[in-house]
């Protein structure tokens, strides 16, 4: 029997993602429109212990779907891998007669709501949330065209004067242990050669590359580094070719949080929007312990289960090589 829920909670947690607000607004307008009564967590799963839960109303979420972060602010939060952390968090919860959650957020985000959902039964949705793109369940997550498209940005700025210089550009993108930002990125700006966590490119076959460019006349080089690559950061990296390869100057950008910041593309707003509303009517339905997502222009749930076992993003062995042909 469906379970016939009263009181809504949304919350935000792990990184930030633009869209996430988007997402927000369309949960506490969905709940609303179902005469359910919304709150916001103020700070993720910190929050929830802190007993920081607003009440949220159809104007509380005016003019947000185009701004980046997320109005509800998020955090990393130790003590909800507790035990002690959780019970708090439950009775904070109970006290407000709040029987429904949606948590937007990335792998960390549903490792916590999977074991929270199994500890205390309350009916739970995951929004897939980060700009690493690493959840199995959605061909995109909530943020990840948005920052692929701030690298684009910035690469094309340093590729300006990469080219006016004569430079090799190394440029550290995020992503944690998915290469899919840098994959993309590389592909979008013509970068010459990138370096994944789910490849080993040796460096020997980087230097080959950038050799083969030179002596091909091009005037200047932009590689793509992936956090979780094995070779470590992008300055490293950079002092380890210069030994061995001197034909340019070299230069290092590191992207780091501005990544993770700006106004979600519109790819973003409408996602968000479509995910926050089908995690609300899911949650009415009757479904929990499962992530909504994006399967090929189709909402789709997955078990949360399933989400985070194959969470892995799978490197498309296909448009790397097509990458490695389109820089010649
Ligand atoms: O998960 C999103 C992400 O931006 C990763 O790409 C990156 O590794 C990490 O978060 C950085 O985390 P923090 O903002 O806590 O330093």
């Amino acid at each position: 029997m469906k379970p016939n829920i009263k009181n809504i909670a949304v919350l935000t947690s792990g990184g930030d993602a633009p869209g996430m607000n988007a997402c927000i607004r369309a949960v506490v307008r969905t709940g609303i429109y179902h005469g359910k009564n919304m709150f916001g967590v103020i700070q993720g799963y910190q929050g929830l212990i802190n007993n920081n839960i607003i009440s949220m109303d159809a104007r509380s979420v005016s003019n947000i779907l185009h701004l980046g972060g997320t109005i509800l602010k998020t955090a990393r939060c130790l003590a909800f891998k507790e035990d002690s952390g959780m019970e708090i968090a439950f009775k904070n919860l109970q006290e407000k007669g709040i029987d429904g959650l949606v948590v937007i957020g990335g792998d960390g985000t549903f490792t916590g709501a999977k074991r929270f959902g199994e500890k205390f039964g309350i009916n739970v949705i995951g929004v897939p949330g980060t700009i690493d793109n690493d959840l199995y369940g959605s061909d995109f997550t909530l943020g990840y065209d948005t920052a692929i498209n701030t690298v684009i940005e910035a690469i094309d700025k340093i590729r300006d004067t990469a080219d006016s210089h004569d430079r090799l550009f190394f440029v550290e993108v995020m992503g944690r242990d998915s290469g899919c930002i840098a994959l993309r990125s590389a592909i979008a700006s013509g970068a010459e050669a990138v370096l994944l966590p789910e490849r080993e490119t040796s460096l020997k076959e980087l230097i080959t590359k950038l050799k083969e460019g030179a002596s091909t006349k091009k005037s200047s080089s932009i590689v793509i580094v992936s956090e979780g690559n094995k070779y470590g950061g992008a300055y490293d990296i950079a002092k380890s070719v210069k030994r061995k390869f001197t034909h340019y100057d070299t230069k290092v950008t590191i992207l780091g949080h501005l990544q993770r910041g700006g106004s979600p593309s519109g790819f973003d707003r409408i996602l968000g929007s479509r995910l926050g509303f089908a995690a609300t009517n899911a949650l009415i339905n009757g479904e929990t312990m499962k992530m909504v997502g994006l399967f090929g222009n189709q909402i789709k749930l997955t078990s949360l289960s399933e989400a985070l076992e194959s969470h892995n993003y799978k490197l498309e062995e296909d448009l790397l090589e097509m990458t490695h042909v389109l820089s010649i």
